[in-house]
């Protein structure tokens, strides 16, 4: 988390129904893209009940030239249900390969992840260029218009109350959730001109829930390794000096170690 100042410039959402119109990412009105799509009920049925009823924790680092030889799910769970474990893979695996030719990564940070408890329970921004997150099962991440939202309350200085107490959230503020199955492309902190503008969210209540959840970062955008926080915890400060890299339509830093899911 950090401790930003209020700022005037919105930060909205776009809802795209095709994959093509990720790119409206790279309009600097756009802090968050939505993409609503209709999931396989196959890999909707793998998710429900096959990855949701084993531990998972699969943490993977992947040169993106590699991923069609990635083990983006378990073999063990793929073995399991090969039908429905076949058609999502292949989601995340076009998820994986939209992804990085959006931003155009040359290596990615792959969480899949059975979560029985909040992770990020709090309202926080990300130190990443951008983060992909979806969840195949369960409640989705939560977020916040930026017209509602007080940044000035993020981190400590909330006092140490409630997002619902601390005075983040603005008079007649809407937590917005991502529908199961959407896709998010969230800015953070990280990406060109959006320090103090990334994307507030939490992760949501499971209420008994059990959430299968897959997010992707950007670790490299050409040679070299930045290194990747496996846990998935700590924000670190972001450093200033971000090598940058030309890719097309974007010159983003690269990814910073860590961040929070
Ligand atoms: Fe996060």
């Amino acid at each position: 988390m950090i401790c930003q100042t209020p700022v005037a410039r919105a930060v909205r959402s776009r809802t795209v129904r095709a994959l093509a119109d990720w790119t409206e990412l790279f309009d600097p009105q756009v802090a968050m893209v939505v993409w609503e799509r209709p999931v396989d009920p196959l890999a909707t049925r793998f998710a429900g009940e096959v990855l949701a009823h084993a531990k998972l924790e699969h943490l993977l680092e992947i040169e993106v030239a590699d991923l069609d030889r990635a083990e983006l799910v378990p073999a063990d769970a793929l073995a399991a249900d090969p039908v429905g474990g076949q058609s999502f893979l292949a989601d995340v695996r076009t998820l994986s390969h939209a992804f990085a030719e959006l931003v155009g990564a040359s290596r990615l940070g792959v969480r899949l992840l059975r979560l029985d408890a909040p992770m990020c329970p709090r309202f926080h921004t990300d130190f990443v260029g951008v983060r992909l997150l979806t969840t195949y099962c369960g409640p989705g991440t939560e977020w916040l218009d930026d017209a509602d939202v007080d940044r000035s309350r993020l981190g400590h200085r909330s006092g140490g109350e409630p997002d619902e107490r601390s005075g983040l959230l603005r008079p007649g503020a809407v937590v917005r959730q991502l529908p199961e199955g959407a896709v998010g492309l969230l800015k953070g902190e990280a990406w060109p001109g959006n320090a103090a503008h990334g994307v507030v969210h939490r992760s949501p209540a499971v209420r008994g829930h059990k959430r299968i959840v897959f997010s992707l970062d950007v670790l490299d955008q050409e040679g070299g390794f930045e290194g990747f926080d496996a846990t998935g915890e700590g924000c670190a400060v972001p450093q200033a000096g971000f090598q940058r890299v030309d890719v097309p339509r974007l010159a983003m830093p690269r990814q910073r170690r860590g961040g929070r899911a």
